[in-house]
């Protein structure tokens, strides 16, 4: 048997880690043969892939970003895209299953060619950690990680400065950095898409952490919906996608907070930092355990399944169950944080 791997949409730290599972599971276990097909879709489509044998996964799984590439690419777009085309490049090339690791998507792609009958399986990825059907996403622990060091430099020099700190942190539909990075450095607030927060309550937080002598730090994700707007604040234009690119939200609240609490604030955007560098431990175990689970699946011709953490098991979910919702922050999970705003 010989399987393509494949990495599609924004990177995460744990995607390596993955590939070098999947590889040695596969040899060990099952004495297959591996391709990396480069950037995504892009690589399907235009059958662009290498040999992946285990010299080429060696020492990977401490590396960030992903050896074969990706790309913000359709499967279903371009000249040779769609099932057909991918099925007959499949067979040319004498491949005989796809594991496709990516975020939302890449495993709604890998499910419409699953209902037309290829043999894919999906690994879930994303750091902002908004997929259903899984309880973590690998890349999740490490932005949170590479969040909360920053915002731990933000705040002394925001004590030194005596300044409000506005940490901007990813999370396009959801709030999981933000709650998670948040909670671990003592924010004073923490706004979220998923919660409406009007301007007076965020200036009340503010002015009660600076009224205890504190430097007041806010984290906000990108994706947060401020009063007065209907949608995530956006002035980027839009990506390949036609998604809005976000990022500046922290800009936009600042000399509100600034003119209404008369404190001097900054804003910083942590950006694609939080996408870069080595995953921690917890998501290059993960990431693994994830990346030999997905052969498991191509063993037993799980098509149309991806792997999935619960608890401490890896499992197997239909591709459809964790398309149908976005993993959003719970309500309760909220109201627990906000006991300790201000
Ligand atoms: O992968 C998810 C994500 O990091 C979002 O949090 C963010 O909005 C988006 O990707 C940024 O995408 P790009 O790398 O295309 O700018």
């Amino acid at each position: 048997m010989r399987i393509g791997i494949m990495t599609s949409g924004g990177d995460c730290p744990g995607l390596n880690a993955v590939i070098r599972g999947a590889v040695l599971n596969g040899i060990k276990s099952y004495d297959y043969e591996f391709v990396g097909f480069r950037d995504g879709w892009r690589g399907v489509k235009d059958a662009d892939y290498f040999e992946l044998p285990r010299t080429a996964v060696r020492g990977i799984a401490k590396q960030g970003g992903t050896i074969l590439g990706t790309s913000r690419t359709n499967a279903f777009e371009g000249e040779n895209g769609g099932a057909e085309n991918i099925a007959a490049m499949l067979k040319e090339h004498q491949i005989d299953a796809l594991i496709a690791i990516g975020g939302e998507g890449t495993l709604a792609g890998a499910q419409r060619l699953c209902e037309a009958g290829l043999p894919v399986v999906g690994v879930p990825k994303t750091i902002d950690n908004d997929l259903d059907a899984t309880d973590y996403t690998f890349g999740f622990d490490t932005a949170n990680q590479i969040a909360v060091e920053a915002i731990d430099r933000l705040r002394t020099t925001g004590d030194s400065h005596h300044r409000c700190m506005i940490a901007e942190v990813m999370g396009r539909h959801v709030g999981w950095i933000a709650l998670h990075a948040g909670m671990a450095s003592g924010a004073h607030a923490i706004l979220i898409p998923e919660v409406s927060t009007t301007m007076e309550e965020i200036y009340q937080w503010v002015r009660e952490a600076h009224e205890r002598g504190r430097a007041p730090l806010v984290v906000v994700s990108e994706g947060f919906v401020p009063e007065g707007l209907d949608e995530a604040f956006s002035v980027r234009g839009v990506d390949s996608f036609g998604r809005a690119r976000l990022g500046g939200i922290g800009e936009m609240l600042a000399p509100l907070i600034e003119e209404q609490t008369g404190l001097e604030t900054r804003a910083t955007v942590l950006g694609h930092i939080q996408r870069g560098g080595v995953p921690t431990a917890f998501d290059r175990v993960l990431a693994t355990r994830l990346g030999m689970a997905a052969v498991d699946s191509v063993a037993d011709s799980a098509w149309g399944t991806m792997v999935a953490i619960h608890g401490t098991k890896v499992n197997r979910v239909p591709l459809r169950a964790a398309l149908n919702n976005l993993k959003r922050v719970p309500t309760d999970r909220y109201e627990e944080a906000r006991v300790l705003f201000g």
